[in-house]
């Protein structure tokens, strides 16, 4: 049976990804995850425990990775520190995690020989204007913003490396932004719709007009494992459903599917360094690969996530005060 190591399958993307695998192969998957702040065993609940391990585990932590990679057929590694917010606050754990981690993880694949799919964001290659025709190709220079999008690239940037320098059997992916179920309340989409749930109005950020391109996080999921089955060793592959919008689109869209008026939200202090819009021409993965996304309906996929923090609020509730206390802390 094929093993699969996945590094932060207790977050947001990574979960979505386990449940992905097991459903769609018969691969077996061992869960390597710190729990940080952002990581929450329920989101792994249910899966046929002949199928799935966990392991509470640092990525930073060279010997319990060897260990883990020694005995797996390949890496998936989504595990990081991943919210810009948090990494204007304190940068330290996204170098540490980000850059340390991603090289612990290569390391140990390099030892081993095995295969390795990096997961990354669209974030490294900066921002675009709002009438730029152009999108973010494979081709696209690097120039990240954020201390997050930084150590992020970094890490992209050591995989080519380890790839030339030690033909290292890797894979890259950089994805734009994902919504879904089981998304921690700090990122856009689900703060908003959790704010509406508490009687508390959304927050946006400065005019509101910075674009992103929105993906289901089960397409993301899709690609991931087409790309790890069928991508070619050495290439990267941009993950994109062509979901542009601003955020105070989506802003009007939760309120007005949430029984709000279209305009009962706040604009709040802007983020430093805020990056205008990003946008994906993901060509490549669909004429190569085959892959194509299966949430084209934005509206429809926002719906169903709405439902999901509705009926699970025992799962987002006891980060809901720290996580607003925070941002109230910073004018946001
Ligand atoms: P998340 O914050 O929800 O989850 C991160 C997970 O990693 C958590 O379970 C956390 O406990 C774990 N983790 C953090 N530090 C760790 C460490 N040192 N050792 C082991 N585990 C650790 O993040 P996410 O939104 O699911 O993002 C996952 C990956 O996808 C990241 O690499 C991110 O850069 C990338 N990505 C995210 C998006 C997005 O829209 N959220 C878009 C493109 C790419
Ligand atoms: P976020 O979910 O943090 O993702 P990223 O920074 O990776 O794009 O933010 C998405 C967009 O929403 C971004 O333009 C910042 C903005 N934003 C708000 O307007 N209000 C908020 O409360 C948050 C958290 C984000």
């Amino acid at each position: 049976m094929y093993r699969l190591l996945v590094t932060g399958g207790a977050g947001f993307i990574g979960s979505n990804f386990v449940h992905h695998v097991i459903a769609h192969t018969d691969m077996h998957v061992t869960v390597v995850d710190k729990l940080t702040y952002a990581g929450n065993r329920e989101s792994l609940a249910g899966l046929p425990d002949e199928r799935v391990a966990f392991v509470r585990g640092d990525i930073v932590d060279a010997a319990v990775i060897d260990e883990l990679v020694q005995h797996s057929d390949a890496v998936v590694h989504y595990a990081a520190e991943s919210h810009n917010d948090n990494s204007l606050n304190d940068p330290r754990p996204f170098l540490d995690t980000n850059i340390i981690g991603t090289y612990t993880l290569l390391e140990a694949a390099r030892r081993h020989g095995r295969r390795y799919h990096h997961i990354s964001t669209d974030e490294v290659y900066g921002d675009l204007e709002l009438d730029d025709p152009q999108r973010f190709t494979e081709t696209t220079p690097y120039n990240p913003s954020s201390p997050y999008s930084s150590t992020k690239a970094g890490s992209d940037l050591l995989v080519r490396a380890w790839v030339r320098s030690f033909d290292l059997q890797a894979t890259i992916s950089n994805c734009s932004n994902n919504y879904g179920p089981y998304q921690h309340i700090e990122k856009f989409i689900p703060r908003q719709i959790t704010n509406v749930l508490r009687g508390i109005r959304p927050k946006l950020y400065g005019r509101g007009e910075n674009v992103r391109d929105w993906i289901h996080a089960e397409d993301h999921s899709s690609a991931v494992l087409a790309i790890l089955q069928r991508g070619t060793i050495g290439e990267t592959y941009l993950i994109g459903a062509d979901g542009e919008k601003n955020n105070k689109e989506v802003v009007e869209i939760i309120l007005e599917k949430m029984g709000q008026p279209r305009d009962a939200y706040d604009h709040v202090t802007d983020r430093a360094g805020h990056d205008l819009r990003y946008a994906i021409d993901s060509t490549k993965l669909r004429t190569q690969l085959g892959w194509s996304p299966s949430y084209g309906d934005f509206d429809r996929g926002l719906a169903a996530t709405i439902d999901w923090y509705r009926n699970n609020e025992e799962w987002w509730s006891p980060s809901k005060d720290s996580t607003e206390a925070f941002y109230a802390s910073k004018g946001q």
